[in-house]
């Protein structure tokens, strides 16, 4: 293994840190690694071109009073196939927040679990307002460059997708939502090159809904009018339309009044389901059982109907069962078995304005991803994590097949967790599943991390594949893939790597 640190940025946390969510399989990184020729276990294999991205949240300095997972700075990984070698870098993403932290050697804004009266910093990002806009839920590539974001909404963060150099802020042809921003889980539709987003926030109309072109400028801006705030993590797409969504679970009006966010859920309200033509100004709302959804799948049409896939919650706000210690109870919102996320239909009709839903599995799995290529087209098969017993990691995988029902499911072996997986076509693939699943592991057992890569049609057979990163990484959230070429430079030099030192 060909391996560097190229960069280290100093950390302001505890030496003796006892929270769980920076410890353990979260204890953030300080170094950038440079790593080549990386070791493989097993082979991998030639048809296998392009690369994963995986965002992590990476604290670099502690919270004011009380640290959630979600405050952390974008750390982004990247690893990349060509050749059946692969190549390994990590980067901070350079956001405002993350620079001025680092100047002033300590934090300066509050955090999600936090008042944001308590910011040393009057202004700020996020729905809430002044928070740091970390950067550090999702990513994307569009137009060649990957795209950091923030599920609060702030900036959208350019990034070399194989250096991983910042190189700066979405500009849309200087038509940028800089009063809102963006949310994480902007949607690319790779037929069209588009780029569908949104935003939301505490002033009137509430939520807007955008389309940024191949050409990387903003052509379309609406308003999208909501009852009041309301806290939409993910949207979806299909050929002709987005689908927004209007959850019953928001913050507390009365608790806002007076400067404080705690999110509620409402089970006497719908959950409402918003159909908008994809460069249209007209939303069409549809009414369905509440719950609350965390991510979305894929949705296609078929018919007079819309079908959307997603994760249903049966308790989008877990009670405090009294059960594990202060840290345990206090983030039970993130435990996938606390949630019960399943894998859930709704059928929006366009001609009667019904809609009508269905429990695809009892299986509880969430972070679902598929084959880009089919992403608002009729699919059949969705890849999702499992999650351990009252914590926000993973342990697993599952392959679900929509179709049959039928799921093929793969365990990671216990102190090794995974990170939400991407699915990567095999290069001149024909069939949806004829590819292969990618994922990077947390070991705790050997204190190291891998990247893992699976057969996309046979799961339960383990990883054939596995290759040694230089450092373990934190647990994170959001991944993609990223087809070689859809990468400018991808094939300028004999090897990324070379490219890379050019
Ligand atoms: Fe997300």
């Amino acid at each position: 293994m060909d391996v560097d640190v190229v960069g280290r940025v100093l950390s302001t946390l505890p030496a003796e840190d006892d929270h769980p969510y920076r410890t353990g399989p979260w204890r953030p990184q300080t170094a950038e690694w440079r790593a080549d020729e990386l070791t493989v276990v097993g082979e991998i294999p030639a048809d296998l071109d392009g690369v994963y991205l995986r965002n992590t949240e990476n604290p670099v300095h502690p919270a004011l009073e009380r640290y959630h997972p979600f405050d952390g700075d974008g750390m982004v990984h990247v690893i990349g196939f060509r050749d059946g070698k692969a190549f390994y870098r990590n980067k901070f993403v350079r956001t405002d927040g993350f620079l001025l932290e680092a100047e002033a050697g300590k934090p300066l804004w509050a955090g999600i679990a936090e008042r944001p009266a308590k910011s040393p910093r009057a202004d700020g990002w996020g729905a809430r307002g002044r928070m740091k806009d970390a950067s550090s839920t999702d990513v994307v590539v569009h137009a060649g460059v990957a795209l950091t974001s923030f599920y609060q909404c702030g900036d959208l963060y350019r990034l070399d997708p194989l250096t991983l150099e910042t190189l700066g802020k979405a500009e849309w042809g200087g038509e940028f939502p800089y009063g809102c921003g963006v949310s994480a889980h902007t949607k690319v539709d790779p037929r069209t090159g588009e780029l569908l987003f949104f935003n939301y926030g505490t002033d009137e109309p509430y939520m807007h809904y955008g389309v940024v072109g191949a050409d990387d400028r903003l052509s379309h801006y609406v308003d999208i009018a909501l009852p009041g705030p309301r806290l939409p993590h993910d949207m979806a797409f299909t050929e002709n339309y987005a689908i927004l969504n209007d959850c019953p679970m928001f913050w507390d009006p009365e608790l806002m009044a007076k400067g404080r966010y705690a999110a509620r859920f409402h089970p006497e309200l719908p959950l409402r389901l918003g159909v908008i033509p994809r460069k249209g100004t007209e939303v069409r709302w549809f009414e369905a059982a509440p719950t609350y959804v965390l991510h979305w799948v894929n949705a296609y049409e078929e018919g007079d109907e819309i079908v959307l896939d997603g994760f249903f919650q049966d308790d989008p706000e877990p009670r405090d069962s009294g059960d594990g210690g202060y840290y345990q109870r206090m983030f039970r919102f993130l435990a996938l078995d606390r949630m019960q996320t399943r894998l859930h239909r709704w059928r929006l009709n366009l001609v009667t304005g019904q809609c009508r839903e269905e429990r695809l599995t009892d299986s509880i799995t969430e972070f679902g991803v598929l084959n880009s290529a089919y992403g608002g087209l009729g699919y059949r098969y969705a890849y999702a994590a499992t999650g351990v017993e009252g914590w926000f990691l993973f342990d697993g995988l599952v392959r679900h097949d929509l179709r049959t029902g039928a799921e093929d499911r793969f365990r990671l072996p216990a102190g090794v967790y995974g990170s939400e997986p991407a699915m990567a076509p095999r290069s001149g693939s024909s069939a949806e599943d004829d590819g292969y699943v990618v994922t990077l592991t947390t070991d705790m057992n050997d204190d190291r991390s891998e990247c893992l890569i699976f057969d996309a049609a046979r799961i339960a057979d383990g990883p054939i594949a596995r290759i040694k990163l230089p450092e373990r990484v934190s647990s994170g959230t959001h991944a993609t893939w990223a087809a070689g070429d859809t990468i400018p430079g991808w094939r300028a030099a004999d090897s990324p790597a070379q490219a890379l030192r050019l």
